[in-house]
C-alpha cells in the first residue's frame, strides 16, 4: 500500500489486514506486516511477525498498540506499508521465518516474497563471508541482506545515495527461481519497490478523488506519477486483495520493476542486453495499458453460506452457465449447434493434426482432465495421454513437436504444471492452457487456451472449478471434432446436454440433506473406498480426494475394473465403500449402509459433472461433522507455487 492523502494509522492497518484476510486462503501458517513508525521523520519501521493465522497477527498488533500507546489516530500524508501471509516452504512457521524478512538490525531493508529462490544457499554463503548473520531458515532472507550489501557498497563508492530501484535491479541480477517481491526501506521514505519473475504481481490503482479520472490507458509514463489527484496504489500477488479497492490494475511483467513513491508510480525495465554484458544497463520507464478486473466483491464473500467450499458447491449451476456463456451457438450454413472457443480458433487445425494430445495437471485439475479423456478420444480420434505434471518432469517424458499439450490448472500458477509447461514448450509442442485465472502464468505462457470463467474459487478443495474444467474440456472435444460429419448427431446431443446441465446440477444439489445424513453415518469411519469405471473413474478419484483433503479421512478412488485384482481383499462387512454406477441405472449407490443415491441421467460424457456433486456434499458435511477446517485443510494450500 502506497498513497498520498491524509489517512490515520488505523486506516493503514485495516487495509493491510484486510488484504491479508483476502489472501489467507493461499497461506495460513504465519503472517507479518511493516508500517511506518512516524509520519514526520524517517525512522526504522514498525514490524510485526507472528506464527498462525491472520487473526493471531491482528491480535498481537492490537496488544502491542495497547502496551506501547501507539497512536492509531496519527495522520499520514504519505505512507508505504507491506504485509504478507505465508505458507512455509523453507523453515517452520515461526515469527523469525515470517515475512517481512529483514536485512538485519535496524531493518534497513524489508522484503515480502511470493515464490522460491533456488540459489539462496550460494547467496547466503557469500553474504555470510561478508559478515551477515542469518536469523531465519527461509530462502527469502538473502534478498533484504543482498539489498543492504548492494546499498552499502554503492554508498561507499558513490558520492550520491544510490537510488532504491537501482539497488533492486542489482539484487534481481543475482536471484534465481521465482519471485514477486516488495521492498521497503526507511532510507527511502514513502517508497516501495516491487518486481517479479515467474510469480504473479498486480498493481491496483485507486484515484481517491474519483470522477476526475476516466482514463484506463496508461498512455503517458508519468500520468500515474503525477500528484495532482490523491491516489492509493496496491501491490498484490492476487486480485482478491485488490478488488474491494479498485478494479483498475496493471499486470506486471517478468523483469519489470514498479517504483511507488509518494502515491505515484513508474514502471521500469532494465533494457539493452548488450549494455548489460558491458556492465552497463539502461533503465527505462515502460508504458502499458491498465486492465479492468472482471471480479465482483460479492464473489469473494461467503454470502449466506458458512464456508467457501459450501458456497462454491452450491453455486455450480451459475458457474457452469458462465463457463458456457457465448460458447454454444448456432452457426455454419445449416445453422447447426456448434461450439465457439475464441481462444482456440486459430489453432484448431494444428490441434487436429497432432499425433497425440497430452493432458497435464495436478490434483483436481488432473482428475477433471481424466474425466474428459474418453470424449476427447472419441470425438477427435487422436490418442490422449494423461500426465501428472510432477511425474512428467521427473521422468522428462518424451514430448514432441507433433504433440498438443493441454495444461489444466485452476490457479494457473501451480509450480509443477508451470515447469512441465516450460519443458513442453522447449520440446516444441503446441501448448494449450485451461485455467480459471486471467493473466495467470499458465494463461500467459501457453500458445492459446480457454478460460473456464468459474469465478473466484477460494476453498482450498476445488469444487466448482472441477465441473467447469470438465465442461470446457468437453467443449474442446466438440470443437476439435466439429469437422467430422459422422459425429454430428452425437455432438448436437452433447450440446443439448450441456445447455441443460445447470438445471440438472440444481436437482442434484437437492440431495444436500441426504448427503448430510450419510455423512453422519460415516462420521467415525477410518476409511472410504470409492469405485468407478469409464467416465466415472475420474469421479471415484475426485470424490476420494475431496474426502481425504478436507474430511481428513483415508479414502481411495479405485478403478472398478481393477477391483478383483487387489482392492477387493480390503472389502468386508465393515468397510464403507461407494460405488458410482450410473451407466444404466443412473444412480450413485453406496453399499455398507446400502443406500442408493439417485442422480439424473445425462449424456455419458457429462455424467461426471453430476456424479461428483453428491460426493462434494458428502465430503463437505463429513468435514463439518468431524470438526475440521473446511476451507483451510491441514497442510494444504490452494496454489502450490513451489515444487
Ligand atoms: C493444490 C490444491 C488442489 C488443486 C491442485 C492443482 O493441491 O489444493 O485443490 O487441485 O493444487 O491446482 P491448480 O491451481 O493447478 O488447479
Amino acid at each position: 500500500l502506497n498513497f498520498h492523502a491524509n489517512k490515520e494509522r488505523r486506516y493503514i492497518l485495516e487495509i493491510l489486514f484486510n488484504g491479508l484476510r483476502r489472501l489467507e486462503y493461499r497461506g495460513y501458517d504465519s503472517a507479518g506486516i511493516a508500517i511506518d513508525d512516524s509520519s514526520t521523520i524517517s525512522s526504522p519501521p514498525l514490524v510485526f511477525r507472528q506464527a498462525g493465522n491472520i487473526e493471531s497477527l491482528v491480535n498481537s498488533v492490537n496488544e502491542e498498540i495497547t502496551n506501547t500507546d501507539l497512536n492509531l489516530d496519527e495522520v499520514f500524508y504519505f505512507h508505504a506499508g507491506i504485509a504478507h501471509t505465508r505458507w512455509a516452504t523453507h523453515g517452520e512457521p515461526a515469527p523469525r521465518n515470517s515475512h517481512p524478512q529483514s536485512s538485519g538490525p535496524g531493518d534497513d531493508f524489508l522484503v515480502v516474497h511470493n515464490g522460491v529462490i533456488t540459489n539462496y544457499e550460494v547467496l547466503k554463503e557469500t553474504l555470510v563471508r561478508h559478515g551477515f548473520t542469518f536469523d531465519s531458515d527461509t530462502d527469502t532472507e538473502v534478498i533484504p541482506k543482498l539489498a543492504k550489501f548492494v546499498f552499502d557498497k554503492a554508498n561507499e563508492e558513490g558520492e550520491q545515495t544510490v537510488q532504491f530501484c537501482e539497488v533492486v535491479f542489482q539484487v534481481m541480477r543475482h536471484l534465481e527461481g521465482a519471485y514477486a517481491l516488495i521492498f521497503k526501506s526507511w532510507h527511502y521514505p514513502n517508497e516501495l519497490i516491487a518486481c517479479k519473475l515467474g510469480s504473479p504481481l498486480l498493481l491496483g490503482v485507486k484515484e481517491l478523488d474519483q470522477g476526475k479520472s476516466n482514463s484506463h490507458v496508461f498512455q503517458d509514463a508519468h500520468f500515474l506519477s503525477k500528484n495532482d489527484h490523491p491516489k492509493e496504489f496496491f501491490l498484490s500477488s492476487d486480485p482478491h486483495a485488490l478488488v474491494e479497492h479498485t478494479k483498475k490494475v496493471l499486470v506486471i511483467e517478468d523483469g519489470e520493476v514498479v517504483h511507488l513513491k509518494d502515491g505515484g508510480v513508474t514502471i521500469l525495465k532494465s533494457e539493452n542486453e548488450r549494455g548489460r554484458r558491458n556492465g552497463i544497463s539502461r533503465i527505462a520507464s515502460v508504458e502499458r495499458a491498465l486492465s479492468v478486473l472482471e471480479m465482483e466483491v460479492e464473489q469473494i464473500n461467503k454470502g449466506k453460506y458458512d464456508h467457501y467450499m459450501q458456497k462454491e458447491i452450491h453455486e455450480q449451476p451459475e458457474s457452469l452457465t458462465t463457463t458456457m456463456r457465448g460458447r454454444l451457438i448456432r452457426g455454419g450454413s445449416r445453422k447447426t449447434k456448434t461450439v465457439l472457443l475464441g481462444g482456440l480458433k486459430d489453432h484448431l487445425k494444428t490441434i487436429r493434426r497432432s499425433r497425440r494430445i497430452v493432458f497435464i495437471g495436478c490434483g483436481t485439475s488432473y482428475n477433471a482432465a481424466l474425466a474428459s479423456r474418453p470424449i476427447l478420444e472419441e470425438l477427435s480420434g487422436i490418442p490422449v495421454s494423461m500426465e501428472i505434471a510432477s511425474d512428467l518432469w521427473d521422468r522428462q517424458g518424451p514430448i514432441y513437436r507433433e504433440d498438443t499439450a493441454v495444461f489444466v490448472s485452476q490457479s494457473g500458477e501451480t509450480a509443477d504444471t508451470l515447469l512441465a509447461l516450460d519443458y513442453a514448450r522447449e520440446n516444441g509442442a503446441l501448448c494449450v492452457g485451461i485455467t480459471n485465472t486471467v493473466g495467470s502464468s499458465i494463461a500467459r505462457k501457453t500458445h492459446c487456451g480457454v478460460h473456464i470463467n468459474a469465478g473466484a474459487e477460494i476453498g482450498v478443495a476445488s469444487t466448482k472449478a472441477y465441473t467447469s474444467q470438465i465442461v470446457v474440456m468437453v467443449m474442446l472435444a466438440l470443437a476439435i471434432g466439429s469437422d467430422t460429419i459422422s459425429s454430428q448427431k452425437r455432438r448436437e446431443a452433447i450440446i443439448d446436454g450441456l445447455l441443460d446441465l445447470p438445471y440438472k446440477v440444481k436437482e442434484v444439489l437437492k440431495l444436500d440433506e441426504e448427503m448430510k445424513d450419510l455423512a453422519q453415518l460415516l462420521i467415525d469411519e477410518q476409511s472410504l473406498l470409492v469405485f468407478g469405471r469409464g467416465y466415472n473413474y475420474a469421479t471415484a478419484l475426485e470424490g476420494a480426494l475431496k474426502v481425504k483433503e478436507v474430511a481428513l479421512m483415508h479414502s481411495e478412488g479405485i478403478l472398478a475394473g481393477e477391483m478383483k485384482h487387489g482392492p477387493l481383499a480390503l472389502v468386508d462387512e465393515n468397510l464403507p465403500i461407494a460405488v458410482i454406477a450410473t451407466r444404466d441405472a443412473a444412480s450413485v449407490s453406496s453399499s455398507g449402509s446400502c443406500r442408493a443415491i439417485e442422480v439424473p441421467q445425462v449424456e455419458d460424457c457429462l455424467q461426471p459433472v453430476l456424479n461428483i456433486v453428491p460426493l462434494q456434499l458428502l465430503a463437505y458435511h463429513l468435514t463439518v461433522l468431524r470438526g475440521h477446517n473446511v476451507d483451510q485443510p491441514r497442510n494444504l494450500a490452494k496454489s502450490v507455487t513451489t515444487q
